[in-house]
């Protein structure tokens, strides 16, 4: 999740040196393959999401997993993040910290979030995990999350707007009593981490674009049970947490717009791991 530190004005004024990457059909390769990574490596985790066990361990797995297919984790270092993944739980919107003093427990939901670096591309996926049982309440905003993620993908299609991706996620939150992040946001990747465009999950996109065959952005909505508003842990400054306390959930693919009809989802193996 890319957070959003430019106001529209300051975002306008800096036009001319923001610029979408269209990616060659041999760049969307190599991004394929990427994503199938992060998506293999979120697969390999998946039966180890128990609960008694760390987020430290689940983190030394997916480094392991990761550098064991020739490939590096994107977030390790990046400005300063110290891990391979992102682990989110409960309350935790997105950005949480794997520690080994952090013990997965019953009825806990967990966000895992991997970005792979393979022969220089970037994949980015990320998908929820039960931790043993949970509640209809939790299960519920799961599902509600996936089905956002799935509202905006309808909307990747060559020569619509962008923020028609926000626009529908944010209707579909709302039918459900739930609202969404906007303090963070979808991206442009592929050739590196964060590129433009900046992809708003709500209705009030900062920038607005037509999209065209050749993009490659990601689709990431975080939904909230409660408010939509986040909070930023200070002793590590990054866990970014709801401001009241209720439960956070997100799904997150990599996709490709094409020349026509829907976009093709280049983190697709994510697919297999959505239960809710
Ligand atoms: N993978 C996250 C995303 O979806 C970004 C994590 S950045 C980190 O964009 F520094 F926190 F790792
Ligand atoms: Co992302
Ligand atoms: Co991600």
């Amino acid at each position: 999740m890319r957070p959003i530190f430019v106001t529209f004005a300051a975002a306008m004024a800096n036009d001319s040196n923001r610029k979408i990457i269209i990616k060659t059909p041999e760049q969307i390769a190599g991004i394929r393959e990427s994503g199938k990574l992060a998506a293999s490596t979120l697969a390999y985790l998946k039966p180890l999401v128990q609960p008694g066990i760390t987020t430290a361990y689940l983190d030394k797995k997916c480094k392991e997993f990761i550098f064991d297919h020739q490939a590096l984790p994107a977030t390790l270092h990046y400005h300063s993040f110290p891990s391979s993944c992102c682990t989110s739980i409960n309350d935790v919107v997105c950005h949480g910290i794997p520690d080994n003093k952090t013990v997965l427990r019953d009825g806990d939901i967990l966000n895992i979030d991997v970005t792979t670096i393979y022969n220089g591309y970037f994949g980015d996926t990320c998908t929820m995990f039960k931790v043993g049982e949970v509640s209809a309440y939790a299960s519920n905003l799961m599902k509600v999350a996936k089905c956002c993620l799935d509202e905006g993908l309808k909307q990747c299609y060559n020569g619509n707007r962008l923020s028609n991706i926000g626009k529908a996620i944010e209707k579909h939150a709302r039918a459900n009593g739930c609202s969404v992040v906007f303090e963070f946001c979808g991206h442009g990747v592929g050739l590196s981490f964060h590129e433009e465009p900046e992809v708003c999950h709500n209705s009030e996109t900062h920038r607005d674009y037509t999209l065209k065959p050749g993009m490659v952005f990601t689709v990431e909505p975080m939904i909230n049970a409660g408010k939509a508003r986040t909070k930023i842990d200070k002793w590590d400054n990054w866990t970014a947490r709801t401001i009241d306390g209720k439960l956070s959930a997100q799904y997150e693919h990599t996709l490709c717009i094409t020349e026509s009809g829907g976009p093709e989802i280049l983190t697709l193996e994510m697919e297999d791991l959505v239960e809710f």
